[in-house]
């Protein structure tokens, strides 16, 4: 198992990572200094049949009172409505302000529970077991909770800080191919944005991540969430720094809305953003036209797609870009790469990115 520590104040809490840390979540969660007996275990439905059971033996184990809460896998989960229901079991469970809540799943349950963590009583612990790549590697370290209303993702949310963050990278051998490749789009992210040797580590592991070597993994998912708190450590609430994080996201959310939700997985449409901010990196940031072509093709071995789609224009590309432009005033906040490794923040009008992408 290796651990670290997210040092944010009185918020600074232990990540470990190892596989079959789910076995061991109740003394984890004993030595990170919560007592209450009663708890919440949320999870998913595709996730419970998996990882529930061991989990809550393991919370027995420790002394706790877990009570299972399931909700439909899925984005449309995260929603007030799904939110209720779990708020209505924890009321039902009798669990109290010293109580704690455990997301035991992906993103969309890490935010789900997160969020109603963050809200019950007016906030009670929370503990995550993160059980995707994404939510490994991404969601479940910074705090950030939120579910969607029927006009735009995680508008409604609340930063709460996790009390420990578990990710048993055992789980990882039970994802889909297509969910596992897409957390590796974030995984590339932090490299491209702030560790350029992991350039060339990942070059070196692309075949044994992809076989989903385990010791290979953990080092993975230890360096991406090291480097992911080493930038909430510093912008916690996400007011300068943490924006790097948002490198291929412009572009890549975009792509997300303009294509409907569903055609192209999150990190999918990461990955094509990747691609599209490395081109403009080397018009407005001076990137080296052979660290583009690196980016690019170890996007490629990960089995993720780096074309932005023929009729972009037709999709609404532009307009969901333009939505972004009004929220900034005037121009869009842009993440580009100086050098592999090194990222930079620029303004860029609509027209400079036209320019360039089409
Ligand atoms: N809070 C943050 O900082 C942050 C960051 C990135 C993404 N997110 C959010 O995360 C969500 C996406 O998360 P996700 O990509 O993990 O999707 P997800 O939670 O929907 O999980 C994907 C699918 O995999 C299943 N699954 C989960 N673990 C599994 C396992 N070990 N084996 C087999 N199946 C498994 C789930 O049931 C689900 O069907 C989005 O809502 C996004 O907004 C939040
Ligand atoms: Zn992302």
């Amino acid at each position: 198992m290796r651990t670290f520590r997210v040092e944010l104040g009185a918020q600074a809490h232990p990540v470990h990572i190892g596989p079959g840390l789910i076995a061991r979540a109740g003394d984890l969660i004993v030595a990170a200094g919560l007592d209450s007996t009663r708890c919440a275990v949320v999870t998913d439905a595709t996730v419970a049949p998996l990882y529930a059971s061991p989990l809550v033996e393991s919370l027995a184990t420790a002394g706790f009172e877990p009570a299972l809460i399931e909700v439909a896998p899925g984005e449309q989960s995260k929603s007030l409505h799904t939110a209720e229901t779990v708020f209505e079991q924890i009321a039902q469970a009798r669990i109290e302000r010293s109580g704690f809540v455990v997301a035991l799943g992906g993103g969309v349950v890490g935010d789900l529970a997160g969020f109603v963590a963050a809200t019950y009583l007016r906030g009670i612990a929370l503990i995550q077991v993160p059980t995707t790549l994404t939510a490994q590697v991404d969601s479940s370290l910074g705090g950030k909770t939120a579910v969607n209303l029927r006009s735009a993702k995680n508008l409604v949310g609340a930063f709460h800080q996790p009390r420990a963050v578990i990710a048993d990278i055992a789980t990882l051998s039970t994802l889909g191919e297509r969910e596992f490749r897409e957390g590796l789009a974030e995984v590339i992210k932090y490299a491209a944005i702030m560790d350029g040797p992991m350039i060339a580590d990942l070059e070196r592991d692309m075949d044994a991540i992809l076989r989903r070597d385990l010791s290979v993994l953990e080092a993975v998912v230890e360096r991406s969430l090291r480097h992911k708190a080493y930038v909430v450590e510093r912008d916690e609430h996400e007011s300068g720094l943490r924006r790097i994080l948002n490198f291929g996201h412009t572009i890549g959310h975009a792509l997300e809305t303009a294509a409907g939700y569903g055609s192209f997985l999150h990190g999918e449409a990461v990955a094509v953003g990747m691609v599209a901010a490395a081109r403009l990196s080397r018009e407005f940031a001076a990137l080296d036209i052979s660290d583009e072509a690196r980016l690019v093709s170890l996007i490629e071995r990960a089995g993720l797609p780096t074309a932005i789609p023929t009729r972009w224009r037709e999709l609404g590309l532009l307009d969901a870009m333009a939505l972004d432009k009004k929220r900034a005033g005037g121009a869009i906040e842009f993440i580009l790469l100086r050098e592999l490794g090194h990222a930079i923040t620029r303004r860029l009008t609509l027209d400079e990115i036209v320019a360039h992408l089409s």
